[in-house]
């Protein structure tokens, strides 16, 4: 599994809790975080190369690109390189539009908002629907800052959110982060505003891409890589072991990597 940071995480959560037996490989890329703010073309260099690294380390038979930023960009380059599937995670534009009687937030990072693989989504599932979009870092910095077990200013995330206050009633989790701050949200939100995301849908189309017949119960390995230091954080290392995990590994990136 591959992210920016931590916000993969929450899609692991719910392949776990499918399949809990597999071994899990989360790799995030934090020398080159927030992916939000990313020129593509460095993304898909980067994601491609770490990618690559991982597979060469492990024997993996399939690769979850955790990430709606890298997603909307980097698909079809991996599965160019790879003879393995890999599975993107892109915002739940459908579900979405199809729970709404009003209007849908779609809360991502700048660059999904302005990919024009969000747009043809909005085009092709939600014409007929009024969405809002809201670009921001600030609300990934603060699900990093939650696993690290810091509190989340609700103030802040009521500014960065004023613009979707009162006036959605559906709100799309476009970045794999906010599931992790998906309570705070809903606190500025409000209760009658539904939250949607992309994970348990993801986790259902690992399982059958696997084809799993199936389930076992019981851990198999969990293991983190991070591409720069500082990497072995405490407080995360807590969280991550709660998950299952060992304490975060260092996988740089390399010019031998190209
Ligand atoms: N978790 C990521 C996403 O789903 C990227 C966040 C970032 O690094 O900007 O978009």
């Amino acid at each position: 599994m591959f992210d920016s940071g931590v916000g993969g995480l929450s899609v692991f959560q719910e392949i776990a809790s499918l399949l809990p037996s597999e071994n899990y490989f989360y790799l995030f890329d934090n020398e080159a975080y927030p992916y939000g703010e990313l020129a593509p073309d460095v993304l898909v260099d980067r994601t491609c190369r770490l990618v690559r690294k991982m597979m060469i380390r492990e024997a993996i038979d399939i690769v979850v690109i955790a990430c709606n930023t890298a997603s909307t960009i980097v698909l079809p380059h991996l599965r160019e390189l790879l003879n393995i599937p890999v599975v993107g995670v892109v915002p739940a534009i459908k579900p979405a539009s199809l729970l709404s009687k009003k209007a849908v937030g779609l809360i991502a990072t700048p660059a999904t908002i302005t990919r024009q693989y969000t747009h043809d989504l909005i085009r092709d599932f939600a014409d007929d629907k009024d969405v809002k979009l809201l670009g921001n870092s600030q609300l990934v910095d603060m699900a990093e800052k939650k696993l690290r077990n810091q509190t989340i200013d609700l103030e802040q995330l009521r500014e960065i959110l004023s613009p979707l206050i009162g006036n959605i009633d559906v709100a799309v989790l476009g970045c794999t982060h906010f599931p992790l701050i998906k309570q705070e949200i809903s606190i500025v939100l409000g209760g009658n505003v539904e939250l949607v995301d992309s994970g348990s849908a993801i986790a259902r189309r690992v399982e059958s891409l696997l084809e799993i017949r199936e389930r076992e119960k019981g851990y198999g390995r969990r293991e983190v890589f991070s591409s720069a230091s500082p990497y072995q954080e405490e407080a995360l290392n807590i969280t991550l072991k709660q998950l299952g995990f060992s304490p975060v590994q260092l996988m740089t990136l390399d010019v031998s990597d190209r």
